[in-house]
This record gives C-alpha cells, structure tokens and sequence, in this order.
C-alpha cells in the first residue's frame, strides 16, 4: 500500500472492506445502525442473534426510544470523559465488549489469537480496556494468554464451566497479572457449546462466592437482566454487574437492556461498578446508556468487525470515533461531567 493511501486510512475504509467480506456471507446489512438480521432456520448466527432476533432488536430499538435533550445556555467547560476501572485509567467511560468465535461466527477470517490482539491492545493503544471472550474452537485459556502478553492489559471472559475449571482458570489469571476476570453467566445458553457437546452450568449465589473468593484480582458476572440477579452479584462480593443479554445470542425474545438497566442501578448503583452493552455504536449512544444508570459502557459487533478486518489500527479508530461523538453530546445536552449523565438528560418517546 502507498504512503498516500495509508495516510487515507480511516474507519470508512475498514467499514468498506467489512462490507465486502462479511454483508453476503453473514446476511448482516451493515447499514450505519450495525443491525445484523437474525439466525436463519438454524445456520450458523454468524454476528446475528437467536431465534428471530427479537432480543436484539430490542436492546437496538428500545435504546432509541430515549432521546438526549439538549441544554445549551450555561457556561462551555470541556467535558471531563474520562474515568477509572480497577485503578486503570480509562479515556472515556467504553470498553470492548467480550467477543470470540472467528471461526465459528465471522467466517474463520483470521486466527483467534490475532483477533484478541487487535481488541485488547487497539483497546491498550487508544486508553481504555478490551474484554475477550471464550470459543469451543479454542482453548479456554487462549484470552488469559493474549492479555498476559498485552502486559496483562485486558479482560477476559470465561464461559461457566464447571467449578473446578474455573478456579484453576482464574489462578492463571492472577499469574498472568491480568487486571480483572469474569464470567458470561448467560453463556449458559450459547448454542456453539450446546452443539460441541461441551457442558455449560447455571451458577448458584455459593458458587458465584466461591468464584470471588479463590482471586485477588477483580471478578465480573456479566449476563445479569433483572433485579434479583443483579443483588445477588452485589451480595457475592464481585466487583462488577455487567448488565447484558450477550447481544441476544442465547435467547431470543428476551427484555432489552435499556428496559431493566434503570431499575438494576436504582438497586445496586454505587455498592459495585456496572457495566451495561446491546446496540452501543455512537458516542451519542454511550451518553444515553451511561444516563439510564451504566457507569461503563461497552460496545460488540463493531469493534469484533474493526478487529478482523483492520486489527488494532482499525479498533483504536473506532474508539476515537466514540469519544469524538461522547464530547459532542455532552456538550449538547450540559454534561460538564459524567455525573452529569443521569436520567435528567432523557426523555422517552415511544
Ligand atoms: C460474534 C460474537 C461473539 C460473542 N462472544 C462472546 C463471548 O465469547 N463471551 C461473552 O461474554 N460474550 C460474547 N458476545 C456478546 C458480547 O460480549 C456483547 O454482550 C454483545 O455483543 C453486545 O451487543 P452489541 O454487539 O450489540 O454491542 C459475543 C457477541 C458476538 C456478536
């Protein structure tokens, strides 16, 4: 590639090539919302969601609904965007979401290895944290691995094995000096695992204790859609929620996060961080969800589509694309501040 042309790099261009390769292949439309349509009859869901999509559609529908009002005539102060997780410094309040399965769901383009590397350390090199997931097509430790060679800078996600699993799981993270781990509790219903024949378990509150117990390092339960399983995560000790319904890929017809969020933080806000994801693609989206009670918002499908086709040049991109439409709206609606960011900036319309 010419010098000119690299200097012409930018996320219209990753877009492009992601459209090329993914649109036939994984009937997404890659049009600007991001929707991908759902699993057909039983093939493979590619970037799709379960059943009819349902659940997708709603995180992506009912995030719309609420709509940022805009408060202008006040003092201009820049607006502080930035923030901490687990005495890391963030950028913006926005993380990389837990994504896995290149092979299994974004048609085997390049290695798992490599698409780790692009998300946590596009992630790294932008100021902020990228999550890693967990596939049936490769071994369980494969993202501990990656973010202990990223200088232990990222998180993984590990699938509810059994116990036993975990636990030594979770002793190579803290070898590994990995700065926090989880579990994809809603990854109990991940049909590649159904169909690898690879067991998958619910996890009682003893358990998620235990789970807590056995590291020093941080512990995240993700997968959390309602109340009473978001004051049992609060009550394990765990130092993170992360409100998700995993993008609707276990369950379709399922509540939209932007339905329960508010009510889970009215409940567990300030005792433990949460995280909240499902159809974030705009800094103008991360303001509405940070406003409906997340106090870290992460985002799936675009940086897995950045990373397998432009690696950690194409997720630092779509990061700064964020944080440049994050400052746009909170200077738009008076946020001085994250703080700011609460339900008063909202209005719901249906
Ligand atoms: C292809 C793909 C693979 C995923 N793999 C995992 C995974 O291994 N572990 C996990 O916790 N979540 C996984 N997720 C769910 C994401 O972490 C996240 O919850 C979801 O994508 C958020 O919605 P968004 O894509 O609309 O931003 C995956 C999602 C996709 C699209």
């Amino acid at each position: 590639m010419s010098e000119k042309n690299l200097k012409n790099r930018d996320l219209n261009y990753f877009y492009n090539i992601a459209r090329n390769l993914l649109e036939d292949f994984y009937n997404c439309d890659c049009k600007p919302g991001w929707i991908c349509t759902p699993e057909k009859f039983g093939a493979t869901m590619g970037l799709g969601a379960a059943g009819q999509g349902k659940t997708f559609e709603a995180n992506y529908n009912t995030l719309h609904q609420y709509r940022l009002k805009m408060n202008l005539i006040k003092a201009h102060h820049e607006p502080e965007m930035s923030t901490s997780i687990f005495g890391k410094d963030l950028t913006i309040p926005v993380m990389g979401a837990s994504v896995s399965g290149v092979k299994l769901s974004i048609n085997d383009i390049i290695s798992e290895d490599d698409f780790y590397w692009g998300l946590m350390k596009g992630a790294r090199d932008f100021g902020s944290i990228g999550m890693v997931g967990n596939t049936p097509a490769c071994p369980d430790d494969l993202g501990i691995t990656v973010a202990g060679r990223n200088g232990g800078w990222g998180i993984p996600i590990i699938k509810p094995h059994s116990q036993e699993e975990l636990i030594k799981l979770f002793q190579l993270v803290e070898e590994l000096d990995v700065i926090a781990v989880g579990v994809d509790l809603d990854g109990v219903g991940s049909q590649f695992w159904n169909a690898h024949g690879k067991p998958l378990y619910r996890k009682t509150e003893h358990e998620l204790r235990e789970l807590v117990d056995c590291t020093e390092k941080p512990v995240i339960f993700k997968g959390i859609m309602s109340v009473e399983d978001a004051v049992k995560v609060a009550d394990s000790g765990a130092s993170a929620c992360y409100v998700s319904n995993h993008g609707g890929r276990p369950m379709d017809c399922g509540q939209a996060v932007a339905d329960v969020l508010p009510d889970i933080a009215k409940e567990i806000s300030g005792k433990i961080i949460i995280l909240a994801d499902g159809a974030v693609r705009t800094g103008f989206d991360v303001l509405t969800v940070l406003a409906l009670g997340a106090d870290v918002v992460l985002i799936g499908r675009p940086l897995a589509m950045m990373s397998v086709v432009g690696g950690v040049e194409a997720v630092k991109l779509y990061y700064e694309y964020v944080k440049d439409d994050l400052r746009t709206s909170m200077i738009m609606t008076g946020c001085d501040n994250l703080q700011d960011a609460t339900m008063e900036i909202l209005v719901r319309s249906r």
